[in-house]
């Protein structure tokens, strides 16, 4: 691999599911592992294959599906993970397998109880492990931004001599500071004697705010793969956003002297996506992918990029995937127009039924909003591949709500459990309250509400309504979606498929939790 060549490898599936509530179901997965192959990613990190039988079966299918990105897996340093990986890479067309073991003084004396020269066997054992089943093999030393830098210097060596082609240095608890981070790096590929053997990663978190800045500095100072996830997504603050480093490379390539191969026109289709997915909205104010990231308010301003768009404009929006906001379909538009709009977002329905669906949600939003716009066709195309995973067992038939000044809501709704049809009645502090209340005392499910959150996808009274709802049982938590331009509506259907997603058992081990 040249060395102007920077390997963007995503995490969005694995660190990125791994913010409370964003639990994702297989479809959800392979869905937006297609769109991160649309967007040229060069690895994606499927999942954590032993965590649980579902993370498997999606890292498998995400294997099976992929073919123009390599596929990842995540174990710990042991033989069980490993194995486990291993089998679920196995259909990929290209894999790696990703084994970690933290190296801190802290990590290593309270968390693994392990003292260093048994964690540098247990590494080299894992690596040695890992090459029986594949040659590219990525090694991580949790925890390396508060390693000791003589001990990272001798297990990394050790890792490329077991056959490691990929060294990865984590940032895991965001302490590190951009001029420092940088040196970490520099210091490490200068004192590492077979350092020119492997590409250095780096893959840090966002907890002073600075995954994206420590990024870079590594890049500068010859890092040749980020980790990262879309939107930032991940444990706690997040990880480095995926499209803020492969933008700022992009834009100042008069510092950085190397480039990604992603496509950045299917960056705002891949944030709208996950945003969509995990029901975690995209502040407005957000870099490349906020709704306000091209948006000139003050008058200087707009004069000045009238006349001339580089003076307050670094990127060009169209280059990221932003349109000009156009109404792209009507009532009118057929079968046809709407699969050829789909492929421009990076949507490929491999199934006609799926389009299908897709086709008939289209015309009953067309029936209530006249103007379709792209961001709707994305909530039609997610909505639509989603309920063709769910066998629903609580569907809605129809529901009814009453609400008038100065009295309190009611609300009437009618579901189908298993074939039956059940009514009820509630009031509430206000109609999704009282709606929320009747569904709950139908369904036999007992479940706490996290959240509850509506994200009007374009502008206008007659948008549609985005809702996410993210419900906890036992230590489980969910999140459901709905869209329409009823909120009420859209409300309800959020909340059903989130307690449909329960019978799904979404989960898992989490993979710093135990350690080796
Ligand atoms: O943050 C971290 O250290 C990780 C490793 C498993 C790479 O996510
Ligand atoms: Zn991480």
């Amino acid at each position: 691999m040249s060395n102007d060549r920077l390997i963007i490898f995503d995490t969005t599936l694995r660190d990125g599911e791994q913010s409370p509530g964003a639990s994702m179901t297989q479809d959800e997965k392979v869905r937006i592992a297609k769109m991160l192959e649309q967007l040229q990613v060069d690895v994606i990190e499927a999942g954590f294959p032993v965590a649980s039988s579902g993370d498997f079966a999606a890292v498998k299918a995400i294997a099976e599906t992929i073919t123009d990105s390599t596929v990842c897996g995540l174990c710990r340093a042991l033989e069980k993970d490993i194995e486990s990986a291993a089998m679920a890479l196995k259909p990929a067309r290209s894999s790696r397998i990703h084994t970690f073991i933290a190296t801190s003084p802290i990590h290593m004396k309270e968390k693994l109880r392990m003292s260093p020269d048994q964690v540098l066997d247990q590494a080299i054992y894992a690596v040695k492990k890992a090459r029986q089943y594949t040659d590219n093999i990525e090694f991580s030393a949790e925890d390396a931004g508060r390693s000791d830098l003589d001990f990272l210097c001798r297990i990394v060596e050790a890792a490329i001599d077991a056959g490691a082609t990929t060294i990865n240095i984590p940032d895991t608890v965001g302490y590190n500071i951009p001029h420092q981070f940088g040196e970490l790096i520099k210091q490490l590929l200068h004192r590492i004697p077979n350092a020119d053997k492997a590409i250095f990663s780096v893959h840090c978190h966002n907890d002073l705010g600075l995954a994206v800045g420590n990024s870079l500095s590594a890049v500068l100072n010859g890092a040749r793969q980020v980790e990262c996830t879309i939107n930032g997504l991940g444990e706690r603050a997040g990880n480095a956003s995926l499209e803020e480093v492969v933008m700022a490379v992009r834009t100042r390539r008069d510092v950085f002297s190397c480039d990604t191969r992603i496509n950045s026109e299917f960056l705002v289709p891949s944030s709208a996506l996950v945003s969509s997915v995990t029901g975690f909205p995209i502040q407005p104010n957000k870099a490349i992918v906020g709704a306000n990231a091209f948006a000139h308010e003050s008058g200087i301003h707009q004069d000045g990029v009238l006349k001339a768009r580089e003076t307050y404009e670094i990127m060009r929006a169209q280059d990221v995937g932003w349109t000009d906001n156009k109404i792209v379909m009507g009532k009118h538009s057929g079968r046809a127009a709407l699969k050829d709009q789909l492929e421009k977002l990076g949507i490929h329905f491999d199934s006609s039924e799926a389009l299908n669906a897709a086709f008939k949600r289209f015309k009953v939003l067309a029936d209530k909003k006249h103007e379709i716009f792209q961001e709707d066709l994305l909530v039609i195309a997610n909505e639509s591949s989603a309920c063709s995973e769910i066998e629903d067992c609580y569907q809605l038939l129809s529901s009814e709500v009453c609400s008038r000044t100065g009295e309190t809501p009611l609300a009437k709704v009618t579901l189908k459990i298993n074939n039956q049809e059940l009514s009820a009645e509630s009031t509430g502090g206000g109609p999704v309250d009282a709606v929320f209340k009747a569904i709950a005392s139908i369904v036999p499910l007992e479940t706490n509400l996290e959240l509850y959150s509506v994200n009007n996808i374009t502008s206008g009274t007659d948008s549609q309504g985005e809702v996410s709802v993210r419900l906890e049982k036992d230590g489980q938590v969910i999140t459901g979606h709905g869209a329409d331009t009823d909120i009420v509506l859209a409300s309800a259907q959020a909340y059903l498929d989130a307690l449909n997603k329960f019978g799904l058992n979404l989960n898992r081990e989490h993979p710093q939790h135990s350690g080796v």
